[in-house]
Parts: structure tokens; sequence; C-alpha cells
């Protein structure tokens, strides 16, 4: 496995790969990399010639200056996961070697943003975009892979890359679960073991508004109001949102029809968790 750091080395390492014309899958990170993270290589792995992971925690997506400073870091566990799930070479930019100078220009995702995480995180899906679409125009790959744990942040990916031509495929690959059900993020390592233990009140809502929409419930207030019954009276637990929206252009509708995403952020003590699932009437 190889490690780049700058852009020279990433495409060093890239152009034998493309000299002999092998298919490259690519997983964006910002590391503190779980078994979810490991999945994304794996199908990677699966269903490509030559595996690149990124490892950048992106400045540009962070609204919070302590958010950032507290996202978790661990380089060398991040290294032996990718070497052992069979990554090729792993790019590890500092922030100055894609940052140079404060971009001019970025992604603006729209009203892809106006509903879900997009209002709670002022200009935090233009900084997803914007490192996203460098790094795919730096790394080039065939596909590149994202967890459905970040719908919003996915369907933003996929639409970029449509109205902008990127040559990717950008594969969505299913949230990996604790046993209760959590799904596995970075920002878990945060909470203390009494959080941890309330940390399932999030799915456990989303999976009420999943039972009533499959029931045949056509409204969105009677559904929610259904998920949020579920949620304990805890000082703890603080709901940021819970919304059932369109997969694609991620807005409410007044009746439920087709495919739902209901999606919710919930912050335990003082970590924000976010989880969702996809629903069928
Ligand atoms: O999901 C993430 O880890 C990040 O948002 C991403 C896609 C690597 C962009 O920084």
């Amino acid at each position: 496995m190889i490690t780049a750091e700058t852009l020279d080395q990433i495409r060093q390492a890239l152009d034998p790969h493309r000299r002999d014309g092998r298919s490259i899958g690519f997983v964006p990170t910002m590391g503190a990399l779980h078994a979810g993270h490991a999945r994304l290589i794996a199908d990677a792995r699966s269903g490509c010639d030559a595996v690149v992971v990124s490892i950048f925690v992106n400045p540009l997506q962070f609204d919070r200056r302590d958010d950032l400073e507290r996202y978790p870091r661990t380089l060398n566990e991040d290294l032996s996961l990718c070497r052992t799930v069979g990554a090729d070479v792993v790019f590890l930019p500092e922030a100055p070697e894609l940052y140079p100078t404060p971009p001019a220009c970025t992604v603006d995702v729209g009203r892809l943003a106006d509903h879900l995480c997009g209002p709670f995180r002022p200009g935090h899906f233009r900084g997803v975009a914007t490192v996203v679409l460098k790094l795919l125009n730096i790394v080039r790959p065939q596909r590149a892979y994202f967890g459905e744990k970040d719908a919003q942040q996915l369907a933003i990916i996929r639409r970029m890359v449509r109205d902008f031509n990127v040559p990717a495929d950008i594969v969505g690959v299913p949230t990996v679960r604790d046993d209760d059900g959590v799904a596995l993020s970075s920002r878990n390592r945060l909470l203390s073991a009494e959080e941890r233990a309330l940390a399932p009140a999030l799915v456990r809502a989303l999976r009420e508004a999943e039972r009533r929409i499959r029931a045949g419930e056509t409204d969105p207030a009677v559904v929610r109001a259904g998920a949020l019954a579920t949620i304990p009276d805890d000082p703890r637990l603080r709901l940021e949102y819970l919304e059932l929206v369109d997969p694609e252009e991620l807005q409410p509708g007044s009746a439920l029809s087709g495919p739902v995403l209901a999606a919710g952020a919930l912050w335990v003590g003082t970590t924000r968790l976010i989880d969702n699932i996809l629903c069928r009437p």
C-alpha cells in the first residue's frame, strides 16, 4: 500500500494504473475509520482493479471550529484498516495542499441543502461538494463509494456529478449498524457509555416512521408525531430535526407517496448523530 501526501505523489501513484487501463475505485473519508468505511473499501476492492482511499478532515465543511478541532483523528489505526481491507493507495493531503489559497469558486448545492442537516450546518454541503469535486478531479476514479448513512450528502454528490458531467459512477453503500441498530459513525466514539446507551433513540424513531409508512399512513404530520413520541424524555437528548423528504430532491411533500427518506439528527450530550431510513409505502 502506497501513501501519498502531495498532488504530485498521488499522480505518480495512479499513473501506472491509468497507463495499464486498470479501473480505479475511490473511497473519500475524513478518517476515524470504522466497519462502515471497511465496507466501502471492500466494495471498491471487489468492484475495481485499484482502490484509493483519501483521509482528509476538510475544514471547508465544518461550520463550527470546535467541531473541526474535536473531530476524531486516528491515523495509525486508519492506515492499518486500509491495509487489511486492501487499499492500494491512501491519499493523505494536508489542508494547504488542497487549499493553497482560500477557494474563490465553490459548489453551490442550491435547494438540496434547504432541509435536513442543511439549515443547521450553514455552508456544510457547499464544503462537502467542493472537496468531493476536487478529489474526484484529482483521483479521476471510474467509481466512487459513499455511505448511505449520509443520505443528504450522497444525494447531493449524485446530483453534482450529474450536473457537472463528472465521469465517475457514484455507488451508495448500505449503512452498517451495531447490534442495537445504531448506525456506525466516527462520532460514536465521542459518546460516554451512558450516552451510547441513549443513542438507539434515533434509529427507533426512524423505524417507527418506517412502520407507519409501510402500514399505509400518508399524512407526514401523523408519521412524524408517531416517530417523535418514541424518543425518551431525557435532558441529554435533543432532537435537531426529524423530516420526511423525497430521496432525490430532498423536499418535504404534503402527502406521502412513493419512496420517502425519513432522516433525523439527534444530539446525545454534546455529540450530534444523524441517521436515516428509506421507507417504501
Ligand atoms: O463523509 C465524509 O467523510 C466527508 O463528508 C467526505 C465525503 C469525505 C468529504 O469530506
